[in-house]
């Protein structure tokens, strides 16, 4: 029954789309070809509070192909399928969306990662006062820096890995164990965790034969953790172990489709990996932490961030200050001790990880866009196309 519905509804659409005035619009388009499997696509067009008016339309100027906004998609699409709160908002590469003039864009993005390369000629000429020129980075600002003059106070907001940003877009997402989002964030309040009495998990842990792991594809970085690494191992083979590095940098081989045994194989005879970032930046705390925690090994981190906003206390190693000689002895210490070292889990029970690129910061661009205490103005599609769009918003919703 509902199948037939959906069926006629799209024969009406299609209908629509050839007789009126937008035959490329892919936005329609999409909800034609999606509304048989997923309903929310009709809601885009039934629900007048959804409609144009109160779309908000942004620009990628640059970088489309890269992080994060590669994560966007085309059109509304993204953030119906993510299921987020607010899904008025419409992504687009084509600068000649409302007749070339880009000053209609409520924001327009920029990747910190190509701007670097743009001359002033290849910016954009006129900015509208309502519209928000937006900095998107997951790059750290070690590698990716911007000095010329000309882009102060050229950038309404930031959205990039740093917690401080108009848009946060952490590489992980902390939750308590009601499934919260509690972090990370600058003053993080941990919650005392006790002593961890876990038998099972200690057996788990004795067979855990092996000290460190690190899979890792570019060796040349500006944080030189490759130097630090081989030292590390140089350390732990006079106490019997070693570094065993996977992948570009060292002997052991895992390739890419092979990854979940890779995964495994840390889970299983790892106590420790290296979360060693490219290079020194705040807050630059990339996925590498997620592998250790989510693999059942302890990270040794090395970067630029207070990772107390990131870590439970008690949870990880931290080779930023210490010689590679020091973190081996302590590396050693902790394995022999089972009941020491199962204490670094201590934070199974109070807490869990997961990597929020592709749901939670997705939806976080629309609802910032939304944000209705920040200073806007309604964008700029005219208003004949506005009031088309609504009447057809209108007929769907008796038919639905
Ligand atoms: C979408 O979100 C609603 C509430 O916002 C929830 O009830 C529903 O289960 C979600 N669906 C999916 C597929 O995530
Ligand atoms: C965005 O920044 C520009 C340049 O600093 C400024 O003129 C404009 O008023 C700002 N717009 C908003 C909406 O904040
Ligand atoms: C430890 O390893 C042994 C031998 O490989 C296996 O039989 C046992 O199940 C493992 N113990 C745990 C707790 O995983």
């Amino acid at each position: 029954m509902i199948t037939c519905i959906v069926f006629t509804l799209s024969m009406i659409w299609i209908q629509f789309v050839n007789n009126t005035f937008i035959e490329s619009d892919t936005l329609v388009q999409e909800a034609i070809e999606n509304v048989g499997k997923d309903l929310r696509y009709a809601d885009v067009y039934r629900r007048t509070d959804k409609l144009s008016k109160n779309l908000k339309y942004m620009l990628i100027w640059s970088g489309a192909e890269d992080a994060p906004l590669s994560y966007f998609g085309d059109g509304q699409r993204r953030f119906i399928e993510k299921n987020c709160t607010n899904i008025n908002c419409y992504v687009t590469t084509d600068r000649s969306l409302f007749n070339g003039d880009t000053t209609k864009f409520d924001a327009i993005a920029f990747n910190g990662r190509t701007i670097t390369r743009m001359g002033k000629s290849q910016l954009p000429k006129r900015r509208s006062l309502h519209q928000k020129f937006i900095y998107f980075n997951m790059e750290s600002a070690d590698n990716y820096p911007l000095c010329s003059a000309y882009f102060d106070d050229f950038f309404n907001w930031t959205a990039t890995y740093r917690l401080d940003s108009d848009i946060p877009l952490p590489y992980i997402q902390i939750r308590d164990k009601n499934g919260k989002v509690v972090g990370p964030k600058k003053d993080m309040k941990w919650v005392d965790m006790g002593f961890l009495e876990d038998e099972e998990l200690e057996l788990r842990m004795q067979n855990k034969t092996k000290a460190v792991a690190w899979f890792v594809s570019h060796c040349k970085t500006r944080s030189r953790r490759n130097d630090y690494a081989i030292q590390l191992k140089k350390a732990l083979y006079s106490f019997g172990f070693s570094v065993d590095i996977y992948g570009k940098c060292g002997p052991f081989k895992c390739p890419r489709h092979k990854e979940n045994t890779c995964f495994s194989l840390l889970e299983r005879d790892y106590a420790f990996y290296l979360s060693f970032e490219n290079s020194f930046a705040e807050d630059y705390v990339t996925e590498k932490i997620l592998t250790a925690l989510q693999h059942k090994a302890v990270p040794i981190v090395r970067g630029g961030a207070d990772y107390s906003r990131f870590l439970p206390p008690g949870s990880y190693v931290d080779a930023t200050k210490v010689t590679p000689y020091v973190l081996a002895s302590e590396i050693v210490h902790i394995m022999m001790n089972t009941k020491y070292y199962s204490q670094f889990f201590r934070w199974w029970s109070h807490y869990s990880y997961r990597d929020p690129s592709q749901s939670d910061n997705i939806c976080a661009l629309c609802d910032a866009l939304n944000d209705k205490n920040l200073p806007y103005e309604v964008g700029g599609m005219d208003q004949k196309i506005q009031e088309e769009l609504a009447d057809i918003g209108k007929t769907r919703a008796v038919g639905y």
